[in-house]
């Protein structure tokens, strides 16, 4: 695939700020089929460090909330700066994704890059604690770390040569997903679908010099890859 918005980043900026399969890359797949017009308000869930925020902002012209459980938002702020980027264009906060601190209605859209999963399983969560913040007809576009079908009854052994039965778990396949966002009313799932580019965004991560992509390469080199995939989902609030 090709990606000119990924491309103006730096392959050593990727992979210093990377917290997963290149989520520059999973965001410019998931944008592409989008219609969140050039100066949207963006809220970035789960945006660890930084790296689709700043995408959003300065290569497709949204005001972003960069907003985050683990990373620190004044690092996250230098990296902003660093591209160019004032607090104008986007907003870092340390915010967690079940007690938002916004006003009901401020999101044109929202966009999650491999982060749902994380709070997302609660089928309470989508009403309670999101759709609430976004703008009636608004997006929320969320790249999914998932699995093709759910074999959490017979997990393969190149899955847990990285991970455990409870950290797969966070894991599912796009059935698990749709029955997850039927639960909650006035949300509209416009789309469902595997993307494209998980195996160039896995082998991207594999690359990365940290511990944690260390980890993760076990499985990916002994096949992995087989039994996941990301799932792209599109919802509207109506
Ligand atoms: C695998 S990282 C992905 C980060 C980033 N989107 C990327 O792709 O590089 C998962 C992120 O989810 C965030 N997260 C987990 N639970 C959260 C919560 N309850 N509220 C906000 N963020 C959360 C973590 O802080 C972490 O940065």
């Amino acid at each position: 695939m090709k990606f000119p918005k990924t491309s103006s980043f730096s392959q050593s900026t990727m992979r210093e700020r990377s917290m997963g399969p290149n989520p520059l890359k999973l965001c410019e797949e998931l944008l592409g089929c989008a219609s969140i017009p050039a100066g949207s308000v963006v809220l970035d869930l789960g945006s660890g460090a930084g790296l689709t925020s700043a995408l959003m902002a300065r290569e497709y012209g949204h005001t972003v909330y960069a907003a985050d459980l683990w990373s620190d938002p004044s690092s996250n702020m230098r990296f902003f700066e660093e591209c160019g980027l004032t607090n104008r264009r986007i907003v870092p906060l340390k915010a967690d994704a079940t007690a938002l601190p916004f006003a009901h209605g401020f999101f044109d859209a929202v966009v999650s890059i491999d982060s749902y999963n994380y709070f997302g399983r609660d089928p309470n969560y989508l009403g309670e604690c999101l759709l609430p913040f976004v703008k009636r007809g608004g997006e929320l576009l969320f790249a999914i770390p998932g699995m093709a079908r759910d074999c959490h009854d017979r997990l393969p052994a190149c899955l847990l040569a990285s991970w455990t039965p409870e950290q797969l778990d966070y894991m599912h396949d796009m059935l698990w997903w749709r029955a997850i966002f039927a639960q909650t009313e006035g949300v509209e799932v416009d789309d469902m679908h595997e993307m494209e580019c998980t195996r160039e965004a896995w082998d991207d991560w594999i690359g990365c010099d940290n511990e944690y992509a260390e980890g993760d390469r076990a499985a990916v080199e002994s096949g992995a890859l087989d039994y996941l995939n990301t799932i792209a989902v599109r919802l509207r609030r109506q």
